[in-house]
Formats: C-alpha cells, structure tokens, sequence
C-alpha cells in the first residue's frame, strides 16, 4: 500500500494505473477509522480495479472549532487497517494540498441544507461539499463510497454529484453497528464507559419506535423516541425527525411518504452522535 501526501504524488500514481484502463473507487474520511470505515474500504477493494482512500480532517465542515480541536487522530493504526483491507493508496494530504487557496464557493442545496443537521450545524454541509468536490477533482474516481449512518450527507453528495456534473457513481453503504446496536462512529472512543453503556439507547429507541409503527402516530413516535433517550441522565437529543427519505422534509403522517426515515441527534455529555432509521 502506498501512501502520498502531495497531490502531484497521488495524481501520478493514478496516471499510471488508468493507463490500463483501471476502475478507480475512492473512501474519502476524516481518519479515526473504525469497523464502519473498514467495510467501505472492503467494498471498494472488491467492486473496483484500484482504490483509493484518503484521510483529512476537513477545518471547513466543523462549525465547532472545538469539535475540530478534540477530533481523533489516529493515523498509524488507520494505515494498518487500510492495508489489511487491501487499499492500494491512501491519500493524506495538508490542508495546502486541499485549499491552496481558501474555498470560498457557497453551494445551494436547497431544502435537503436547511433542516436537521443544516439546521443545528449552519455551514457543515457547505464545508463537506467543498471537500468532497476538491477530493472528487483531485482523484476522479469511477466509484464513490459513503455510510449511510450520515443520511442526510450521502443526499447532499448525490445533490452536489447532479448539480456539479460529475461522472463518479455514489455508492451507499448500510450502518455499520456495536453489538448493542450503537451506529460505529470515530466520536465513540471519546465517550465515558456510562456514556458509552447508555449510548446504546438510541438505536434501541429507534428500532422500537419501527416496531411500534402501527399503533403511535408520527408525533407519539417522535415523544416516545425523545423521551426514552432523554431518560437516560447521560444523554440529551438535540432533535428527532421523521422525513421522507428523499426530500429530507418532515412528514406529518405515515402516509405522507412511503420512504420515512427517522434521523437523530444525541449528545453525550459534549459528544455529539447521529443515526438513522428506516421505517
Ligand atoms: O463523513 C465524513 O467522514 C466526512 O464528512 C467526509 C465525507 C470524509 C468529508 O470530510
């Protein structure tokens, strides 16, 4: 596995390799892997010629400067689990190698920016846009491979994917979960053990509220959701929505949409967690 740290390194890399005609995949993530990480990794090695993963703690999507201080960083044990997965290169570029120059393109994204994590995270998404299109220019991948735990991310970049143009197939993958249900996260390893134990709430609350589906109407759904996690000292919800799966807008009966998700946000202690399900 090779690892390059300039553009001009990656770019020759890849040159060599489309001489063959190769079908590039590429995992763009922010390092901290974890076992979700891994099977997009996995995935990519198995449906493509060559794959690329890259690692860069973007500074324009945290609109929390804090959040972007306290951010794992855990590169060694990263290139380890990269290469066990068979990735041919991983990309870990400097913040120059990104933005030469500040980025100050403003995408629009209509309805699918301003609710949930647009709403509660002003200019996250407009920073994951810039990085990912820099990231899709510099790489140009036939294949794109992004988890559907960041729901509302993935629709954003099949936006961005259709405003832009671009040929690169996005390519979803399921949540990755613990054994006790809690969505794989690199934010996990900074929670407290009983942070860690009552985190496991959440999806619990989101499986019940699935199976609960046809006896409690969308707002018991969404009391009964906030208020079994809220239960729990360690935990607080920052919000919970029942959306339809492709507007991201909110529905106000089961019949509204017949792809109803319910996504959520949930702070342990300082540590902010997201998930998703679908109904
Ligand atoms: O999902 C993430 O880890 C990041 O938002 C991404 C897509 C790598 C962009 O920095």
């Amino acid at each position: 596995m090779k690892i390059a740290d300039s553009v001009v390194e990656l770019q020759a890399i890849l040159a060599q390799e489309r001489k063959e005609n190769k079908c590039v995949g590429f995992v763009p993530t922010m390092g901290a892997l974890h076992e979700g990480h891994i099977a997009l990794a996995r995935r990519c090695v198995a449906e493509n010629d060559f794959s690329v993963v890259s690692i860069f703690v973007n500074p324009t999507q945290f609109n929390n400067k804090n959040d972007l201080v306290k951010y794992p960083r855990t590169l060694e044990s990263d290139c380890a689990l990269l290469q066990s997965a068979g990735v041919d290169v991983v990309f870990v570029p400097s913040e120059e190698e990104i933005y030469p120059e500040p980025d100050l393109r403003q995408f629009d994204f209509g309805g699918l920016e301003t609710v949930m994590e647009g709403q509660f995270r002003p200019g996250h998404f407009n920073g994951v846009a810039q990085v990912v299109s820099r990231l899709f220019e510099i790489v140009k991948p036939d294949r794109a491979y992004f988890g559907e735990k960041d729901f509302q991310q993935l629709a954003i970049i099949q936006s961005l994917v259709k405003q832009l143009n671009l040929s690169v197939e996005i390519v979803p993958h399921p949540t990755v979960r613990e054994p006790d249900g809690l969505a794989m996260s690199s934010r996990n390893r900074l929670l407290t053990p009983a942070q860690r134990k009552s985190a496991a709430a959440i999806s619990q609350a989101l499986f019940e509220s699935k199976k609960n589906k046809g006896r409690l109407s969308i707002s018991e759904t969404k009391n009964e959701v906030i208020n079994q996690i809220n239960s729990r000292p360690e935990l607080r919800v920052e919000y919970f929505d029942l959306v339809d799966g492709g507007t991201l807008q909110s529905v106000q009966n089961w019949e509204d949409s017949d792809q109803i998700v319910g996504c959520i946000a949930v702070y342990a202690g300082d540590v902010r967690l997201i998930d998703n399900i679908r109904m």
